[in-house]
């Protein structure tokens, strides 16, 4: 055991911690999202123009299918369902991941598919969705990021020191009993791209207990190296399940 992994299991203890402690989501960051137009205009740019129609028919749709387990305006609660509203979420995902994740759900998880919703109103509700954004839509750029070439074995190091926590230690998800998302099957990953999960692994999103792992403010400071080796090793967990 050299420091960096004395560090490591202290980090896995305090998240353990993290993870025992209350329920309730903290939805601070989503309660003010409704006043989404108010100009702000971050240094980096706007959000992209919604349609107000569809975004409130979209409302009425999220309101009848989905409210129930992401909550009202979509915050989310911890260890039930992720927040949709989140920025860091909306800021990183592409409309694709949105549109297919809701049509087919993911097995073995409790997001159950909508594809008989159909494509509109699909459509009507990711526009709802995206109405909370404050940011630009970075999806783009993300998703066009180079792919892993990480290294699994060391993947699986700093996945089962730092992720399974909250993760599960198969990456299952809230069925092992965490408040992380079941980032080990295949309804995931089949529909993320490598940046997607780079950036969420780096940057984390606010108000929830995904904390950014990247950095100076990253809570265990992860080399680019690092997190690209935690990829390769979820990639090859589906097959191993
Ligand atoms: C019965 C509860 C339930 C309902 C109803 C439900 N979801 Fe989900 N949803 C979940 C759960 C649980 C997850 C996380 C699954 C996992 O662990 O990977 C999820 C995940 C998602 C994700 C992926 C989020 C992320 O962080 O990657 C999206 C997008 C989503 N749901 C959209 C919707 C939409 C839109 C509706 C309504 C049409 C909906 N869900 C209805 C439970 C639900
Ligand atoms: C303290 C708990 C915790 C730890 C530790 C943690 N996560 Fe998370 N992670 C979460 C939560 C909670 C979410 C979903 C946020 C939400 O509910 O909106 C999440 C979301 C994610 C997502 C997006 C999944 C999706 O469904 O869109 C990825 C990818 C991810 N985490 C990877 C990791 C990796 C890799 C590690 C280890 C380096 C890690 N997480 C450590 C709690 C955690």
């Amino acid at each position: 055991m050299n420091i960096k992994h004395v560090i490591l299991l202290m980090i896995a203890l305090f998240t353990l911690v993290l993870t025992g402690c209350s329920k309730e989501q903290d939805s601070s960051n989503t309660k003010s999202s409704s006043s989404t137009k108010t100009a702000t205009s971050s240094m980096a740019g706007l959000p992209e123009k919604v349609d107000p129609a569809l975004a409130d028919r979209g409302k009425k749709l999220y309101n009848q299918n989905c409210v129930f387990c992401h909550q009202a305006d979509a915050v989310g609660k911890a260890g039930f369902a992720p927040s949709l509203t989140n920025q860091e979420f909306l800021e990183t995902v592409s409309d694709k991941f949105l549109m297919a994740t809701v049509r087919d759900g993911r097995a073995g998880t409790g997001m159950p598919p909508f594809a008989h919703l159909g494509r509109k109103d699909v459509e009507a509700i990711v526009a709802f969705l995206r109405s909370h954004a404050k940011r630009p839509n970075r999806s783009a750029a993300i998703d066009a990021q180079p792919q892993s070439m990480g290294d699994p074995r060391l993947g699986k190091f700093w996945f089962d020191s730092i992720c399974a926590t909250c993760h599960g230690p198969n990456g299952d998800g809230y069925a092992a009993g965490g408040t992380g998302t079941a980032i080990g099957k295949a309804g995931f990953l089949d529909k993320a791209s490598d940046g997607f999960i780079r950036e969420t692994i780096k940057h984390g999103r606010g108000n929830t207990r995904m904390i950014g792992y990247s950095g100076p403010e990253g809570l265990a400071n992860l080399s680019d190296k690092d997190i690209d080796d935690i990829i390769a090793y979820l990639r090859t967990v589906p097959s191993k399940n």
